[in-house]
């Protein structure tokens, strides 16, 4: 993902460009001593900010002015163009800006500014727990700190490793390409550094909402002020003989993704239960291991459910050029330990089996405390459950998209982070309602598809492209209404798309924040 690193290029803005090369909502790109620097004017302003982004170093060159934010063109990260706050995920890290002058009919870059401290905010008195240590619970530990929170964090995970970047694991991290120091979300020191208590491998077994106190499996309780529940979605398990055998894997965490690689150094032939977007991204992560692979599905077309049949043939086409064989319209009705046998009654060799057939999302704990459940925790436009002062986010979170009005819950990497910022910021008492189009991606070999909107359902669907081209907008309406937007090398049109969404919801919404 990350770009090469090439000595900048283009114009030196610390010499000065004419003001006429810039017009209003143009990007310009250039540099300033060794460092990629854009130029970006909007409204009345010039800003200089840093050239790549923080989350994966896409090219911010290519993204969208929106107002006074840039959008990056990979993964819609939002920045501040006046401070560079990553203002939404799923980049957490500032961009660096520097002086500007426009001065005489030109614009001359000066010195890198500092980042400001934040204010404190809260009373350091105050404690907020979060259970979870995952895109939620992250995002939201550091956007309180972030944001100046005086008082004490302590995230709770049931997870042995401190916060990792889940993506990448069935993807980069799996196929080999990316180092396992890509995975962690921040240095094991970070916690310590920003003072958040981080206590691994601790399961939160009791929620009293009454006398706001949670009991861990040890037995011991902590007291909270405010608590933010983001404790996500764990892999169905398939009830079929053979299913715990140690070649069997389901991929959610760091170890289940280390646990593949281990099995596929001296694997051949992989079956993979499940046409799902982690069954197909293992798919391809291990034929870049040059394993054999064999997808079984149920389904008629891979990810048809999601993407309509279009996509669905386009990614089976793609996987298939990659040497997976598909036997879809099946299942798997028992795992041995060098084969799997067939709904059809045919056996498959296999030496590795990855099940990727859903997952469910961990709400025992919310249950148990009595907090109003709809199929997910139900949550209103702050992301308060039913229960004042405490938060729900992430896969486990229901919530009122404003698009549609629908109350909604997704399993998308991005949606979770900005909730859990979200959250956090109500946590501080700073009501902001959860505006944010849902956003997803997903990455097959080199091509990646981008996902705005949400459509469950939709009754037309149009292509704008060739999609077995690798280059179209494909676009779900329903009732005449636009719901959802999915491109491949397509980046400007996702990013417009998810822009209008924007616009739409913040007309239709009213002011609360
Ligand atoms: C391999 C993989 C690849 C993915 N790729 C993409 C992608 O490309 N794009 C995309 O949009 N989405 C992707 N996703 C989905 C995305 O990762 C999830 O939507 C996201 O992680 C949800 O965040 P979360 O914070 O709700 O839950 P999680 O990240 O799952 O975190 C939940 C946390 O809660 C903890 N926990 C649960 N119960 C308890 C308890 N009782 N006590 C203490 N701790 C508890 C867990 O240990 C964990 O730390 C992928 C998921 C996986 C597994
Ligand atoms: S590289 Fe910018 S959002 Fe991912």
């Amino acid at each position: 993902m990350a770009q090469d690193d090439k000595p900048p290029e283009g114009p030196d803005f610390a010499a000065g460009i004419p003001s006429a090369d810039l017009v209003d909502g143009a990007i310009l790109s250039g540099r300033v001593g060794d460092e990629a620097v854009i130029l970006v004017r909007h409204g009345g302003t010039v800003s200089a900010v840093g050239a790549k982004c923080t989350h994966y170093q896409g090219p911010l060159a290519e993204g969208l002015v929106v107002g006074d934010t840039l959008r990056c063109p990979w993964h819609h990260a939002c920045f501040d163009l006046r401070s560079g706050e990553a203002l939404a995920a799923p980049a957490l890290s500032p961009i660096p800006c520097w002086q500007v002058e426009e001065k005489d009919g030109r614009i001359t870059v000066g010195a890198r500014k500092k980042q400001p401290e934040p204010k404190k905010t809260g009373s350091p008195s105050e404690h907020f727990i979060i259970v979870g240590g995952g895109a939620a619970g992250f995002a939201a530990a550091e956007m309180l700190r972030r944001r100046g929170f005086a008082g004490a964090i302590t995230m709770l995970s049931s997870d042995d490793v401190a916060p990792v970047d889940r993506p990448n694991l069935s993807k980069d991290f799996l196929a080999g390409s990316a180092p396992e120091d890509w995975v962690p979300l921040r240095p094991e020191d970070w916690y310590a550094k920003n003072k958040i208590t981080l206590k691994l491998k601790t399961d939160v077994t009791a929620l009293d909402t009454a006398a706001r106190k949670l009991t861990l499996g040890d037995g011991s309780t902590l007291a909270f002020d405010k608590l933010l529940l983001a404790t996500g979605a764990e892999p169905a398990h398939l009830p079929i003989p053979g299913a715990d055998l140690p070649h069997v894997h389901v991929l959610r965490s760091f170890d289940d993704s280390r646990a593949i690689i281990a099995n596929a150094k001296d694997a051949k032939r992989a079956v993979v239960i499940g046409a799902s977007f982690i069954g197909l991204e293992a798919a391809a992560s291990l034929r870049a291991r040059d394993v054999e692979v064999h997808v079984v599905a149920p389904e008629k077309r891979p990810l048809e459910r999601v993407f309509g049949p279009e996509l669905g043939d386009f990614v089976r086409k793609l996987h298939e050029e990659h040497g997976v064989v598909f036997h879809l319209e099946d299942g798997v009705t028992a795992i041995a330990r060098n084969h799997v046998t067939l709904k059809s009654g045919s056996t498959l060799p296999a030496d590795l089996v990855v099940v990727g057939v859903g997952v469910r999302p961990r709400l025992t704990l919310a249950e148990k405390a009595g907090l109003s459940i709809d199929r997910g925790v139900s949550v209103d436009e702050h992301l308060q459950t039913s229960a004042p002062g405490i938060y729900a986010a992430g896969d486990i979170a229901r919530w009122p998209d404003p698009l549609t009005g629908e109350r909604i819950r997704v399993e998308h990497w991005v949606v979770a982070e900005r909730q859990g910022q979200t959250a956090a910021l109500n946590m501080l008492g700073q009501p902001t309602p959860h505006r944010a189009v849902p956003f997803f991606w997903s990455q097959h070999y080199d091509v990646p598809i981008n996902y705005v909107g949400h459509a469950e359902t939709w009754d037309a669907l149009d292509i704008d492209g060739d999609v077995m081209k690798r280059d179209c907008v494909v676009r779900y309406r329903l009732g005449g209404r636009l719901l959802a937007v999915a491109s491949i090398y397509r980046d400007g049109d996702s990013l417009k798309a998810a822009a209008d969404m924007e616009h739409q919801v913040a007309r239709s919404a009213p002011q609360t924040g």
